[in-house]
């Protein structure tokens, strides 16, 4: 706060005379008010010379402007200066009256070259025209924003800035308070929760595919030979042995079952078709089982692909079907389902469309209960992982529509809009 004390010099225009027209009772009044305004100001300079009072000049086009901001020495002061988070106050304008030590620092400037300078200068051209319209809306409950902030030296620093209107004083127009929080931190441990999930997901699909295969060579093989081997058994006795070659008949008929779904959670779990065939053909199968399955009718339509998409593009839109099928299965009650592969300039996308009850997104039941399901959120995340986006639209009674885009490899990753 020291460096506002001392104001810069700015000699104030001189007070007009009174005409000779005017009365003698008149030019009195204004002289008695000229003398009182002199005094006025006359203890301001005081105020601001014995540090009283921080002031700041600010330029303006009725001359310069003095902003004061009382009770220099107040535990306010010690509060502010000590705080981990920036502070400031500006005018309607972005000026900048009040700034605290450890904005300096984050900016690296000199206090005395922040006060007083305009706070636009530190952020990006985009972020200065969204501050204007968050000056004239900010009203008394606040509002937040994130940005980069422009340092000196031209980093860039990562914070919130939120932004709170003071009380106006007198005919003074209202000034903003602005706390800004340094998000380094945060981010930082963002970006190891991100990368520790993704390890999660790459972990997970290492564990699937080694089930898978466990479960395809050694169960499958062994379930098919025990088959094979009540068939020879049902067939060995006849009919006179009666309740014996029905309960043999019986015994292979559940054996086959037995093999058919140990086979679909194998596939599951890691579709060798994904590997061998491609995506359209595991996109294919997964639609026709659950269908046959569910008895929920799901149309499919594919567009044809040049050339295959990396590995785990193909495994994240495989799992993004999966996940949305799987739900419809729990939750939606639906009749019909539509599953749409489009490629858009340089992306592909995935759409999953049911008709089925819907449910309100930001007052999902499990959520409410505190223990929110996992599918969204890893449909989500994986999208990510490849470079993409995924977007959920639902309404109650109106459906539900999963929808996934994700860059192909090579192509410039602007997305064109979900
Ligand atoms: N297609 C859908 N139709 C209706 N409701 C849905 C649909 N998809 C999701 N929901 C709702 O959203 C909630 C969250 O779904 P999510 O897949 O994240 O978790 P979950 O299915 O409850 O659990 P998990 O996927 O971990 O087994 C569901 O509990 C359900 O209420
Ligand atoms: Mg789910």
């Amino acid at each position: 706060m020291n460096a506002a004390r001392r104001p810069r010099a700015s000699r104030p225009a001189p007070p007009r005379l009174p005409g000779r027209s005017h009365s003698h009772a008149a030019k009195a009044g204004e002289l008695a008010e000229l003398r009182a305004r002199l005094v006025e100001a006359e203890d301001t300079l005081r105020a601001i010379r014995s540090g009283a009072v921080d002031a700041v000049v600010v330029a303006g086009k009725r001359g310069p402007r003095v902003f004061t901001l009382e009770g220099a020495g107040h535990a306010y002061r010690m509060l502010i200066e000590s705080m981990n988070e920036g502070a400031l106050t500006l005018t309607a304008k972005g000026v900048i009256l009040y700034a605290n030590q450890r904005f300096a620092r984050m900016v690296g400037c000199r206090l005395k070259r922040v006060m007083g300078s305009s706070f636009r200068r530190f952020l990006s051209p985009e972020d200065r025209k969204t501050l204007r319209p968050l000056l004239e809306r900010a009203d008394k409950s606040g509002s937040k924003f994130q940005v980069l902030l422009n340092a000196d030296d031209r980093s860039q620093l990562p914070v919130q800035i939120s932004i709170r209107p003071l009380a106006k004083s007198g005919a003074r127009s209202t000034t903003f308070g602005i706390v800004v929080t340094d998000l380094t931190e945060a981010r930082r441990n963002e970006e190891m929760l991100r990368t520790l999930a993704r390890r999660v997901v790459q972990a997970q699909e290492a564990e699937r595919g080694r089930v898978a295969l466990e479960l395809h060579d050694h169960i499958t093989q062994l379930l098919c030979a025990i088959l094979v081997r009540s068939q020879a058994l049902a067939d060995q006795l006849s009919t006179r042995d009666g309740p014996a070659k029905a309960e043999a008949i019986k015994l292979r008929e559940l054996l086959g079952q037995t093999a058919e779904e140990v086979e679909r959670i194998s596939r599951n779990l890691r579709p060798s078709v994904l590997d061998e065939l491609g995506l359209v053909a595991v996109l294919r199968d997964t639609s026709t089982e659950f269908a046959d399955r569910t008895g929920v009718s799901l149309r499919l339509a594919c567009v044809h692909l040049a050339a295959r998409l990396p590995a785990d593009t193909e495994l994240t839109l495989y799992r993004i079907l999966q996940e949305a099928l799987k739900n419809v299965e729990q939750h939606a009650r639906a009749r019909h389902v539509a599953v749409r592969l489009t490629q858009r300039g340089a992306f592909v996308r995935l759409v999953i469309d049911d008709d089925g009850i819907g449910f309100d997104l930001a007052h999902r039941p499990a959520r409410r209960k505190g223990k929110g399901g996992l599918g969204l959120l890893s449909m989500r995340e994986r999208a990510t992982y490849v470079g993409g986006a995924l977007e959920v639209k639902s309404a109650p009674g109106e459906g539900t529509t999963v929808r996934a885009q994700i860059p192909f490899p090579g192509c410039p990753l602007t997305h064109p809009g979900l």
